[in-house]
């Protein structure tokens, strides 16, 4: 009698290698997939000529939404089971942060879903520009919240509240606002909300989830994203302190620190999931943005234990025919062409 066929669940899984994947630009733009994407998760997922399922996940400096919301997006875009414990953001690291800080500003996102975000990582004080401006609407003069806004946002005195620490979870809704106010708690004295500092140096410290200038949305040309912020945020202070540095920091790829927390994350993943308690020789990481894909898997490829091998694709930031800032290890024109590359590069 002939065989019957394995079900996907019985697949054997290769326990020697495993994928990573960068989204926007790679896997999705304006919320609709690349259609190559939907192909290589099948393939990964044993749809192959080895009858093997390779352990992926995902890295992106997105965000504005809750993990098991951007998975449930994910899932439906790329029609397979995308679990929050393959999945990794611009802010989730900064879930480390909540015992460091108590009272947080957080910036970006649709409406409340960032302080929702905030509030699940364990921040227990989450305040939004939108809370500052219902106690004072002189903040932002072209600014009027919308009764929406208005009854989301929370009163409270800011004279008596200090801000420890400022996030900026997602890209910037209003950029006039947001930067007015992010201003106003660099100059202030120790982060109180309309005070003034006499030497500018004793504002909250302030994050960003990642650093990206342009990303790779719906229009045919790259838009800008949350590393334009940054770089206006810092430009003004120094305009209107008359020459003060600003620093601040940022999260999301090309830092060590992201991909260090997703090599723990994958790690966790492949056990949990597939029952491999080893590391994986090599990660395969696809990207479209040299400058934080490219450069921080091949920064990190030199420090970390196993192999991460960079793969460049044609179908986000990245442009044909110009030289890329940060080199891959390849570049192919989609996520299908690099899923099938790393597979048959280890068969
Ligand atoms: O805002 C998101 C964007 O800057 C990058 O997302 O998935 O390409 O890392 P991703
Ligand atoms: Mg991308």
């Amino acid at each position: 009698t002939p065989a019957t066929p394995l079900t996907p669940s019985e697949l054997p899984t290769a326990d020697s290698f495993a994928f990573a994947f960068d989204i926007d630009g790679v896997l999705i733009r304006g919320g609709r997939p690349i259609p190559e994407a939907v192909e290589a998760m099948k393939v990964l997922n044993g749809e192959n000529e080895y009858g093997i399922k390779v352990p992926y996940i995902f890295l992106t400096n997105g965000g504005g939404k809750t993990e098991a919301e951007r998975c449930i997006d994910l899932s439906r875009q790329l029609d397979i089971e995308v679990a929050p414990a393959q999945f990794i953001c611009g802010h989730t690291p900064m879930r480390e942060m909540v015992e460091k800080y108590e009272t947080v500003l957080v910036i970006g996102g649709e409406g409340e879903k960032c302080r929702q975000v905030a509030e699940g990582y364990g921040f227990k004080d989450v305040v939004t520009p939108g809370d500052i401006i219902k106690d004072n609407a002189a903040t932002t003069p072209f600014r009027k919240l919308t009764d929406e806004e208005h009854s989301n946002s929370r009163t409270r005195d800011y004279g008596k509240t200090k801000i420890e620490a400022i996030f900026v979870f997602a890209d910037s809704r209003d950029w006039a606002c947001d930067i007015q106010i992010i201003l106003d708690l660099a100059m202030s004295k120790g982060g109180y909300i309309g005070t003034l500092s006499e030497n500018f140096d004793e504002g909250p410290p302030i994050y960003f989830s990642h650093n990206d200038t342009v990303w790779s949305a719906a229009h045919d040309n790259v838009r800008l994203g949350m590393g334009a912020l940054r770089k206006s945020v810092e430009i003004l202070f120094k305009d209107v302190t008359k020459g003060k540095e600003l620093d601040t920091i940022a999260f999301g790829k090309p830092q060590i620190g992201t991909f260090e927390f997703a090599t723990r994350l994958l790690q966790q993943w492949r056990k949990d999931e597939h029952r491999i308690n080893r590391p994986p020789e090599t990660v395969y990481f696809v990207g479209d943005t040299p400058e934080s894909d490219i450069r921080g898997t091949n920064l990190f490829n030199e420090k970390a234990k196993n192999d991460w091998y960079s793969i460049l694709v044609r179908t986000g930031v990245y442009q044909t025919g110009t030289e890329p800032a940060y080199k891959p290890r390849v570049t192919v024109d989609t996520v299908l062409d690099a899923v099938n590359h790393g597979i048959k590069r280890e068969m």
